[in-house]
């Protein structure tokens, strides 16, 4: 079901684990659900099928695979990374969680994910549904923010010297579908007899949540513009910061003031603007509302500005709020991908 996975049966049969394949998916599945994952991985390593053409791919094509992933630096930092062993470690992945978590993008999480998994080190894999379990089986009743050294080492202390990796994958799936946030199926679940959530009934107060801050909410527009062939009006957001070297519709800035500019006033070409609505989406730190603008008919090519065919607007590095933008003024423009709701906890840091 998932094809970055060598099952025990294949490993005993003498297949190893492809690190890329491992390393991949890891980056991924740190995005959003499985579901999702297999088609932007099938995709990824059918383009690109080891880090040597992953490495030598151009940005924009791998940025373009990504994008309805979301989080455009972890992008970024897999071409950066599959560039780092390719040309830094003679095309082969580092084999200790230690140093694979020297290479661009790769966290705590993720270093031991690969280690585990790829190169069976016995480390301790945590990820959100590891800390759910954990917590649930040790009744730890601290904020998740300051129960994370203990769990690791708990962890630690149960993950096997044999099949370290089956291990974590084994924790990380009963998290995902036996141990679930709300509801979890005790009844199925084989670390039942040793749950002292489960012997008390308290199952769903653990993890213990850390209090936090309310997101912001900014505000700005997005105006869609279609030429005389129904072509759309896109141009390349800057090389850094959000959503960096994705392409957009113009938009205006996102400034926090309420009465910033979100008018037809704010376009970039005076005409008839025709009110689309609004879109929220929402990014790590902050929530954007875009009123969305539509313009139709012939009109001048701002500077830095190209015209893209409703077809060709796939082959885009087109970011979800963007999508979602272009959608609202026209309907029929695409089907945006599955993503999951609410957003993935984010084991490792961007
Ligand atoms: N979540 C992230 N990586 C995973 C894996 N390898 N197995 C199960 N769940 C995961
Ligand atoms: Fe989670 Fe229930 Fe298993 Fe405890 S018994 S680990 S609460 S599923």
């Amino acid at each position: 079901a998932m094809p970055w996975r060598t099952p025990p049966q294949a490993r005993r049969a003498g297949a190893q684990p492809d690190p890329y394949h491992v390393w991949l998916s890891e980056v991924m599945l740190q995005q959003t659900q499985v579901a999702t994952v297999r088609s932007y991985f099938l995709d990824f390593i059918g383009k690109w099928p080891d880090v040597e053409a992953l490495a030598l791919a151009p940005d924009e094509a791998v940025m373009q695979a990504w994008a309805g992933l979301g989080y455009y630096s972890r992008a970024r930092n897999l071409k950066r990374c599959a560039e780092a062993i390719w040309f830094e470690h003679g095309g082969r992945f580092p084999r200790t969680s230690e140093q694979l978590q020297e290479l661009p993008g790769i966290g705590a999480y993720t270093g031991a994910a690969i280690a585990a998994i790829a190169f069976d080190e016995q480390v301790a894999v945590v990820d959100g549904n590891v800390e759910r379990v954990i917590t649930r089986l040790n009744e730890i009743d601290v904020p998740l923010a300051k129960a994370k050294p203990r769990i690791r080492e708990l962890v630690a202390g149960m993950t096997p010297e044999t099949r370290p990796g089956d291990f974590a994958q084994a924790m990380m799936d009963l998290g995902a579908t036996i141990c679930t946030p709300r509801k979890p199926a005790c009844a199925l679940c084989p670390l039942r007899p040793s749950c002292g959530a489960a012997r008390a009934g308290s199952q769903e107060a653990f993890p213990v949540k850390t209090a936090k801050a309310a997101k912001p909410v900014r505000k700005g527009a997005a105006f869609v513009a279609r030429d005389a062939e129904g072509r759309v009006l896109l141009r390349r957001r800057a090389p850094s910061g959000l959503l960096g070297g994705m392409s957009e519709v113009p938009t205006t800035g996102w400034t926090a003031r309420i009465d910033g500019a979100t008018g037809a006033a704010a376009a970039p070409f005076a005409g008839q603007w025709a009110s689309k609505g609004a879109i929220r989406h929402t990014f790590t730190h902050f929530h954007l509302d875009l009123e969305v603008w539509l313009h139709e008919g012939a009109a001048p090519t701002p500077q830095g500005g190209r015209w893209i065919a409703l077809d060709d607007l796939g082959n885009e590095a087109l970011p979800t709020v963007m999508k979602k933008a272009i959608q609202s003024a026209i309907p029929q423009a695409f089907a945006l991908p599955a993503r999951k709701q609410p957003a993935k906890k984010e084991p490792d840091q961007p």
